[in-house]
């Protein structure tokens, strides 16, 4: 038997880190997003499963035992789709996703439902830095500031239709260099997604020393019962429990 492992964050990556450590026959899979990923510990399918048949004849042809959801807590199809099935089909399953940010002193965020909410929190004239991703550009369309800047991973094939244009950089990004980057920008807004990651943190301890105003995405709703936990060793004590364990190799005891 074998975990599927959805991967696609830090967490995953070090969830994928830890299986491999116990022995724990492990397909990981990455929706293909990113071009070069950092290689996982683990065997990697890369691409789209191609809906729900194609999820189905992987975990068949695969011989999935269980399941892990560690994609991001903004990946939403792929959740809600991954539990419905696991469900129907009585196979474990379990969704790894961190806790949302907590505002401390001297943070001034607002919260939003989404891009559109979040528009009309943006005054005209507003330097607007937007940590929301490649994918995220068409729903900011519509927004009026007097320059954007959005970060990505990969140089995008995309025109940028504001002015400002992409910053391309490769996360992490420590609190000096976020400074000096929104300091460069004149930036006075930063949107960030809800993600709870530690290594993103930094862009918000960054805004708070500058006095930028942040708003922040709420995430997206999830299927009722689904089974969340919100750290890697979390996981890895439900991989201890499951049924099948005995046909998993070399579990430490
Ligand atoms: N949304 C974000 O802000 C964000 C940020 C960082 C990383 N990511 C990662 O990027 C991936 C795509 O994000 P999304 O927001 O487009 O997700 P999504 O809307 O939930 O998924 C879109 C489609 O991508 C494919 N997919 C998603 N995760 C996959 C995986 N781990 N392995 C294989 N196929 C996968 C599936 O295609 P098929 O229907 O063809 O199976 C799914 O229907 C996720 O794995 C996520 O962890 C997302």
């Amino acid at each position: 038997m074998t975990l599927l492992l959805l991967a696609g964050t830090s967490d995953a990556r070090r969830l994928a880190q830890g299986l491999a450590d116990r022995g724990v026959p492990t397909l990981a899979s990455l929706a293909g997003a990113t071009r070069e990923p950092v290689a996982l510990p683990v065997p990697t399918r890369r691409g789209g499963f191609g809906g729900v048949q194609g999820f189905q004849d992987v975990l068949a042809a695969e011989g999935i035992g269980a399941v892990i959801d560690a994609t991001h807590p903004f990946a939403a199809r792929i959740t809600t789709r991954t539990h419905d099935i696991c469900a129907t089909l009585g196979l474990p399953h379990l969704r790894l996703e961190r806790p949302g940010w907590q505002a401390g002193p001297g943070d001034h965020w607002t919260f939003a439902a989404d891009e559109e909410e979040a528009k009309a929190l943006i005054p005209e004239g507003s330097v607007v830095f937007l940590a929301t991703g490649r994918q995220s550009l068409p729903a900011w369309e519509g927004l009026r500031a007097a320059s954007v800047h959005l970060r990505v991973i990969d140089p995008p094939d995309a025109p940028f239709t504001f002015p400002g244009g992409f910053v391309v950089a490769r996360p992490p990004f420590d609190i000096r260099a976020e400074v000096e980057t929104f300091a460069r920008f004149g930036v006075t807004h930063l949107v960030v997604k809800d993600s709870g990651a530690a290594d993103g943190r930094a862009k918000l301890d960054a805004a708070r020393e500058l006095g930028i105003s942040v708003i922040v995405l709420r995430r997206p709703p999830r299927p009722d019962g689904l089974r969340t936990v919100g750290t890697v060793a979390e996981a890895l004590a439900w991989v201890e429990e499951l049924p099948f364990r005995s046909a998993l190799a070399s579990l430490p005891g």
